[in-house]
Parts: structure tokens; sequence; C-alpha cells
């Protein structure tokens, strides 16, 4: 306690306004709010002074996210999951009679912030389990830390094939890009009934760059055509040359695997310079960011995600019905994921023997039909879980559910 009231302290010196590159939520969320960023990034919740604080008896979480930055609007999404999973289990009890708390950096985006974040974390903080990144390149950054220190790491949704690769202390609760872009390019050729497709990829991400490899090797083998591939980097702001190109190929689809904000740019730029392909994307377009920064041009595109608010199913309901009521908004896939993560973490330190790196690694990895709001999470031998995947179409500003394609 005494030690948080220090680094609060330490936070009203240097002010506690907002950054200014962070976006504001839609709606006021109650613990949505970043309120500071100290001198190690360190975030606190404002919204709930009497949890349970790093410092007290309390047992200790790490968090590395994109609180700020292009990508904020999935760590906060991610935090808002997890947040809701740590009072949860804190209301019912917590861990072997003690509470839990969550200490989160926010890494702004940036892989080699999200790797020092992970250092600060194992070697500062001890933590006993580190929950992050959302984003593939980010999360890659984190995993040598984490593994070396035989600190369990568990990514809520870096889809990547290679995050988990990194060894045997690293974790996600999502499915991987093998399978999302085979769902992509399947639903492409065989629903869209395109013959050709193009792609237009982020050549600094390994999400993006993963997802490329992946659309064009299924769409080939699935008898279609992919005509041309262009490339950006994050961080660019202008992608005519590049749709000039695109333009030219006659393309029926255009795939783009990136993120919301590069995304949105991409696809007004796009309209503004007449393209009228359908546009494709993955899990990276999932949030309500896409449409306010991408307004009507983004309508009439399909991507593969995780999770559909629009699914009727109970556990998916009631999760909804409960963060809705604490966030006033309708969780996105990362807030879905942040949160199973965080419950799949809690289940295995409840297993565990001992609260130690090695003992609560053995549990995760024996993670079982464990009841995930974006699906069941059974873990196979390489820590990833085999889940189905959902598409949806943007109809008018909003994600419309599709269709669900199993593995
Ligand atoms: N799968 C993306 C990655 O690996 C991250 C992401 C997941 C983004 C879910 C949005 C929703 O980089």
């Amino acid at each position: 306690m005494r030690l948080s009231l220090l680094v609060c302290a330490a936070l009203l010196t240097f002010g506690c306004e907002k950054k200014p590159t962070e976006p504001k939520p839609a709606d006021p969320k109650p613990v949505a709010d970043v309120k500071a960023v100290t001198d190690g990034k360190q975030v606190v919740d404002p919204a709930k002074p009497d949890a349970p604080k790093p410092g007290d008896d309390a047992i200790l979480l790490g968090e590395v996210g994109s609180l700020t930055g292009p990508e904020a609007a999935f760590g906060i999404s991610t935090r808002d999951g997890i947040a809701m999973a740590i009072d949860e289990a804190n209301e019912a009890g917590g861990v072997k009679g003690r509470k839990l708390a969550v200490r989160v950096y926010d890494d702004q985006s940036k892989p080699e912030e999200a790797a020092s974040a992970a250092t600060r974390l194992i070697t500062q903080d001890k933590v006993l389990v580190i929950l992050g990144e959302v984003a593939s390149s980010n999360s890659l950054a984190m995993a040598p830390k984490a593994q070396e220190a035989k600190v369990p790491m568990i990514s809520p949704s870096s889809t990547n094939p290679k995050v988990t690769a990194i060894g045997d202390y690293i974790f996600r609760v999502c499915f991987i890009d093998p399978f999302q872009g085979f769902v992509m390019a399947k639903y492409a050729r065989e629903e869209l009934k395109f013959n050709s497709v193009a792609i237009f990829t982020d050549k600094k991400s390994a999400y993006s760059e993963g997802l490329t490899e992946v659309f064009q090797k299924k769409f080939a083998e699935l008898g279609g055509k992919i005509v041309g591939i262009e490339s950006y980097a994050k961080g660019d702001t202008d992608f005519r040359a590049q749709l000039t190109n695109i333009k030219k190929l006659k393309a029926q689809g255009l795939y783009v695997p990136g993120y919301y904000q590069d995304v949105a740019v991409i696809a007004e730029q796009a309209k503004e310079l007449g393209l009228k392909t359908t546009m494709m994307g993955g899990d990276g377009w999932d949030s309500a960011k896409l449409f306010e920064l991408g307004g009507s041009a983004v309508d009439g595109s399909y991507v593969s995600n995780h999770y559909s608010a629009d699914d009727p199913s109970p556990r998916v309901q009631e999760f909804i019905k409960k963060y809705q009521a604490r966030y006033k908004t309708t969780p996105d896939s990362l807030a879905a994921l942040g949160y199973d993560a965080a419950r799949v973490a809690i289940d295995a330190m409840k297993r565990a023997t001992e609260l130690t790196g090695p003992a609560i690694r053995e549990q995760i990895a024996s993670t079982k039909d464990f009841p995930g709001v974006a699906g069941t999470i059974t873990l196979d031998e390489h820590r990833n879980p085999v889940k189905p995947a959902v598409v949806l179409k943007v109809e008018a500003g909003q994600f419309k559910y599709v269709s669900t394609v199993a593995p």
C-alpha cells in the first residue's frame, strides 16, 4: 500500500494529465481512464483506489499493453478485460487466500518499449505471470525475456505462430494466423467467388507479413490468383502511390492484413482514388476506432475475427452484459481475449502446487476445455489453442456476424 501511495505521489508531482496522443474513449469508461504515465510508464487505476495494490500481500501479475500510440485501442480494451477478470477473481476470494493485483506498463505501441517493460516486470516488480501483448511484433520482443527468466507469459491475442515458438513459457489464448489467413482466403474464394485478389501488407509488422504469406498460399491453392502485392510501413500516412498501382490491377478483392488505424486511412484513400474493390482483413481491424476514423469507406469489407458480440451463446452474452455495465461500451475481441487470458492465468495459479514460475507454467500448459468467452481453450503441445474463427462484415459502421469457421 505504502509503495503504491508513493507511486501515486510521484504521479501527482509530474501531473496526471492525459497524453495528447491518447484517443478519447467513445463513452465514459470508469476504469478505462488512463490517468498518467510515470517515469516508468506504469499505469494506475484511479477508479479503483481501494483495489489491492502491488506491495500489499497481493499476488502480482504483470501486463504490457499499447495504451498510447497507433494501437492504443488494443491496449485499452485488453486492460479493461483483464481488470474485470481480476476483480471477479478477487470478489470470489482470490487465489490461495490472497488477492490479486496487476501492474500495467504502457509500451506506446513499440516493440522496444514492450521488451523493456517485460524486463522491468520481471526484475523489478517480480511478477508471477505476464499478460500481453496484443501486436505480435511486441509479443515477439517480450517473449525472450519471459522465457529466459522462467516467468510464464500469456498473450491474449498475438496470432503470429512465432510468438509461442520462442519457448515453453510462452502461451496464447487465441488461434494462430495460418488458420485465420486460411479462413479469409477460403471465404474470398468460395463465398465471395473471387478469382483475383491483391494484397497490401505492412512490411514492418510480423502479423501483417505472416498473414500475407498464408493468404497468398491458401488463395492460390484454392485456385485463385494473387495479382499483386504492395507494401507500406507502420507510421505511413500517404498510401496513394501503392493504391494507384493496386487500382491498375483490377482485382476483385484487396486483402489488407493491417491494424485499424492504418486500415482506416487506406480505406479512405482508396475510396478517394475511386478504387472499387472489396476490402478484406483480419483481427487487426477490430476496434470501434476503425469506424470513427474510416467512416463509410470501410463499409462492405469482410474480416476474420475471434468473437462476435452477436453470438447468442449465454457465455458470450453474460460477459457482454457485465462488461457493458462496467464500461458502458460493447467489448471487442481484445477485451474478450484479455479477460480469457487473465482467467486462464488465475485458473492455473489456483491449481499450481506453489506460486513459482515453473509450477504455474506447468498448470497453464495443461489448460483443457477452459470456457473462454472467445471460444473454449485447450492448449496443444505448442501452447496454442485450437479454436474456431468468425467472419464479420462491416455494415453501416458496425461489424455484423456472417459465419463461423471451425478448424
Ligand atoms: N492478432 C494481432 C497480432 O498478432 C493482434 C490483434 C488481435 C488485433 C485481436 C486485434 C484483435 O498482431
